[in-house]
């Protein structure tokens, strides 16, 4: 049976960033939140937003099936655009508390890392999982994003490593339920156990599963973690070259832990986006300004690795279109809060309270190529949102507390179906 048009009203003040998403998510103001009040939300039965704006300004007879629709008191609270997660590695198994314990003890995580731990250690357990398991664990953390706002989430393989898991993992990502799921292949996330170096592992992922991937849809897009003492930019060229070869989008991890280039040649694929971006230099920081690169900021990871955090204001003065993400992982971000990530951005990164809006739903919508569909609730794109129990002015303020009370995807609620 068709859906039939759903008319939200009681909408106290409805934010819908048209104004961001018409800038394309570049140099947000404070206007560009484009904020009414007294509002109405209307979605049609393809689940995009048919109509937003003020109530008194609304015509049914100028919308198809409007005069039968099913309306829905929002109860005079505030509206804004589901939040778009763009970089998480939600699929995983077990835990890595005591590394944290031992960062604390004056242990780096490169030297975890080097003898076997960090990601490593996670492929351990991810292998050992079934299925079933993993999709268990991962519903429940998808759960929890979904009652913070979110709408559409990424998240990442690249603990499996190995053919067979690698598979597992983003299978376990295609039946995730609730958001909209972008699932992204990060075979070149670490070195690999069963290869005697990173140049064999990468030559088996070349020729064996970035073919699979790419000929079974087992992934939207393709990542790499360019960085000292994972993938250098030589084998990075090597892969994302490969992955372009089938078409499939390009994202990166690059900067996060030195200046590594990987920015500068992750950029010469035009990626969807560059993400952490710690050390980026001056250089590379004007050529992601006038790219189409969407620049992913992670600060919870620079939190938990007690390091300086991603050049926010030198991006967003120079008009890169920045997005923000909770890099949600076991080993250096292991905390799946919005809010933290608003407030780090906020108190860290000198963002305004409307970039940070922004950039959790216009440019996180871009980052995942998106921009089009998602991020802004204006007529045609999806009507994914989120219903406040507080003012707009209060999100990214308290850590833990997000605010939301609802969660909508193409009209549809997620958190009471
Ligand atoms: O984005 N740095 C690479 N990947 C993750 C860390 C994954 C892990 O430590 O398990 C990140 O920070
Ligand atoms: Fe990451």
């Amino acid at each position: 049976m068709q859906n039939p048009v759903r008319i939200f009203e009681d909408i106290k003040t409805l934010v819908t960033l048209a104004g961001a998403a018409r800038k394309d998510g570049r140099h947000v103001q404070e206007e560009d939140l484009s904020v009414i009040h007294d509002a109405l939300l209307v979605c049609a039965p393809d689940g995009t937003v048919a109509w937003a704006g003020p109530r008194t300004d609304f015509k049914s007879d100028t919308i198809p099936g409007a005069k039968a629709a099913e309306t829905r008191s929002l109860e005079n609270s505030t509206v804004i655009p589901g939040f778009v997660e763009c970089h998480t590695h939600t699929v995983f198994a077990g835990q890595r508390a005591h590394e944290f314990e031992w960062r604390q003890q004056g242990q780096t995580y490169q030297e975890i890392s080097a003898k076997g731990g960090g990601i490593l250690s996670t492929v351990k357990e991810t292998r050992r999982a079934s299925v079933e398991e993993l999709h268990a664990s991962a519903q429940k953390r998808v759960n929890a994003f979904v009652r913070q706002g979110v709408t559409t989430l990424e998240t990442k393989s690249g603990y499996g490593l190995d053919l067979d898991n690698e598979v597992k993992c983003l299978q376990v990502a295609r039946r995730l339920l609730g958001p909209r799921i972008v699932s992204t292949y990060l075979g070149a996330h670490s070195r690999s156990p069963d290869h005697k170096d990173l140049q064999s592992y990468m030559d088996f992922m070349i020729q064996t599963v970035l073919p699979r991937v790419a000929q079974d849809r087992l992934a939207d897009r393709v990542d790499i973690y360019i960085e000292k003492g994972f993938y250098d930019t030589a084998l990075a060229e090597a892969y994302l070259t490969k992955a372009r070869s089938f078409g499939l989008p390009i994202t990166a991890h690059v900067e996060q832990l030195s200046d590594s280039s990987g920015a500068e040649l992750a950029l010469a694929f035009e990626p969807q986006s560059i993400d952490h971006l710690v050390y980026l230099n001056d250089a590379a920081i004007t050529k992601v300004a006038q790219s189409k690169t969407t620049a992913v900021l992670l600060p919870t990871s620079d939190f938990y690795l007690k390091m300086r955090y991603p050049p926010a204001r030198a991006l967003i003065d120079k008009g890169a279109r920045v997005a923000l993400s909770t890099d949600y992982n076991p080993g250096t971000s292991p905390t799946q809060s919005l809010s933290f990530t608003g407030v780090l951005a906020r108190v860290e990164m000198k963002m305004t309270l409307p970039e940070v809006l922004a950039a959790y739903t216009v440019g996180s919508a871009h980052a995942l190529g998106l921009g089009q569909q998602l991020g802004s609730l204006v007529q045609g794109k999806q009507c994914d949102f989120a219903v406040l129990d507080c003012d707009f002015h209060e999100l990214f303020y308290s850590v833990g507390n997000s605010g939301v009370r609802g969660t909508f995807r193409a009209g549809k609620s997620l958190l009471n179906p």
